[in-house]
């Protein structure tokens, strides 16, 4: 049997293809994204040189594990390719981000790159995003007025908790994850919810892929815009 596993490995090693020789990676976060640093490394222990950009202190670790060199935003201000996971993906290619808590950091890290990877299992594949709670930064001096908004527009703000305290990010702040089922329009909901004082990110990413690699049972398919990846 076709484990979700299987698949995260299947698609997170299809997008070693696409790292060259010298190229500043960006590293994602969570588990098809920490498949993708394995690979990444073991190509790295065989002489491939690059460097990496890691999403959370999380993957830092593990990239530095494993040899893969490290370096920061503020070092290079663009990077060639920016490699992650999703926790949805729409057909438009709307994804929501942020169920390992590291979206702040993702989003930035993705902007700033010249190509964008997501690399998912089959299950991330969906009609409608919002079977999955919308994770939303915000910072911890107004995250019980932000709840208060969020209650407002009907949203059914969870402040996410972590051993009995709220969760905090590599940034320092809090997550709150919201119920998007009922709206159609990603876009003016996430400039909705940017205009509340407070809130830092939110993990709707909009145009944030280039190329989706998607692991089905033993197969991986690549959707997306190839010519923009050399
Ligand atoms: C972390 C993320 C991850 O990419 C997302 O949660 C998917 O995780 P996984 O690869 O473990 O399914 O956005 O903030």
């Amino acid at each position: 049997m076709v484990t979700t596993d299987t698949e995260k490995q299947n698609a997170a090693r299809t997008s070693l293809a696409y790292i060259k020789e010298g190229m500043v990676v960006g590293l994602g976060s969570g588990s098809t994204s920490e498949h993708m640093v394995n690979f990444l490394g073991e190509r790295v222990q065989q002489g491939l040189r690059i460097s990496g950009v890691p999403s959370s202190e999380k993957i830092a670790s593990l990239a530095h594990s494993l040899g893969i060199p490290l370096t920061t935003l503020e070092k290079v201000q663009e990077l060639d390719i920016y490699i992650d996971g999703a926790d949805e993906v729409d057909e438009g290619r709307n994804m929501i981000k942020g169920g390992g808590g590291a979206l702040l950091r993702e989003k930035i890290l993705a902007y700033n790159a010249k190509k964008k990877i997501i690399i998912v299992d089959s299950s991330k594949q969906v009609k409608k995003l919002g079977g999955f709670k919308l994770p939303i930064e915000v910072i911890p001096f107004a995250h019980k007025v932000v709840m208060a908004q969020l209650h407002q527009m009907n949203l059914n703000p969870v402040l996410r908790e972590k051993e009995n305290s709220p969760y905090t990010t590599d940034e320092g702040n809090h997550i709150i994850d919201v119920d998007i089922m009922a709206f159609e329009n990603y876009s003016d909901l996430n400039e909705l919810l940017l205009s509340i004082p407070g809130v830092v990110e939110t993990g709707l990413f909009l145009g944030y892929v280039d190329l989706l690699i998607v692991g089905i049972k033993n197969e991986t398919k690549i959707y997306g815009n190839h010519t923009k990846m050399g």
